[in-house]
């Protein structure tokens, strides 16, 4: 008897928990404050706002830039993909007041980024199985990452249909575009507030023309 196991179509998430970000956190806390019309948070189109344009005049912005690129650095390099020409990349915040939620979505772009500036104060772990978490507790401003795989939690032997997402300022997650993802309500009566990142890698080019459209 050959028995031979396999586990196809896994899906690579990447954390890095950056350390001494307070300073960081509370100069992009502060612009948000000063400037909540720069807020987008369903800016997932690229002719939308994008905040890499304050790079050159506020050093937090580019800062988050930098680690933002070094988070996709090493997502490609851990899931063994080279070869890009570069990665166009569009920054955007979510601000969320008391009782605000975020319902499931996706990202049109290659790979996502979320750093977290402020959130509320969690003790435990900041990634939590499936096995070890009811689906339906809400939690804090949890963000739960839902499995790609489709109608995955149909299958009854098989409770790993989602992941949870204990934030904490200063962590970043990088995971591909077509994760679905949601937050639950945030309880907290100050703001809430994380950037996402998407990241569209670019190509060499081929040797067939490109065609515009117009
Ligand atoms: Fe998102």
């Amino acid at each position: 008897m050959q028995v031979t196991d396999y586990a196809f179509f896994p899906t690579r998430v990447v954390t890095i928990q950056f350390p001494d970000t307070g300073p960081l956190d509370a100069e992009l806390c502060d612009l948000l404050e000063r400037r909540p019309e720069l807020d987008d948070r369903s800016n997932l189109h690229p002719d939308a706002l994008n905040l890499l344009r304050l790079a050159d005049t506020v050093p937090a912005i580019e800062q988050l830039r930098s680690m933002f690129i070094t988070g996709a650095k090493h997502w490609l390099e851990t899931e063994g993909i080279a070869g890009p020409d570069g990665i166009d990349l569009l920054l955007f915040s979510n601000r969320m007041g008391r009782g605000e939620a975020t319902i499931a979505h996706n990202h049109n772009t290659d790979l996502i980024g979320i750093y977290y500036a402020q959130t509320a104060d969690s003790n435990r772990q900041p990634i939590q199985p499936a096995d070890d978490e009811d689906y339906f507790e809400a939690g804090d401003g949890v963000l739960v990452l839902h499995d790609p795989r489709f109608n995955a939690n149909l299958t009854s032997v098989c409770h790993r249909d989602h992941i949870k997402v204990f934030p904490r300022p200063g962590l970043m997650l990088i995971f591909p575009a077509y994760v679905w993802h949601s937050v639950t309500p945030h309880r907290g009566e100050f703001h809430r507030l994380s950037f996402a990142m998407n990241f569209t890698l670019r190509w060499p080019a081929g040797a067939e023309e490109q065609h515009s459209l117009k």
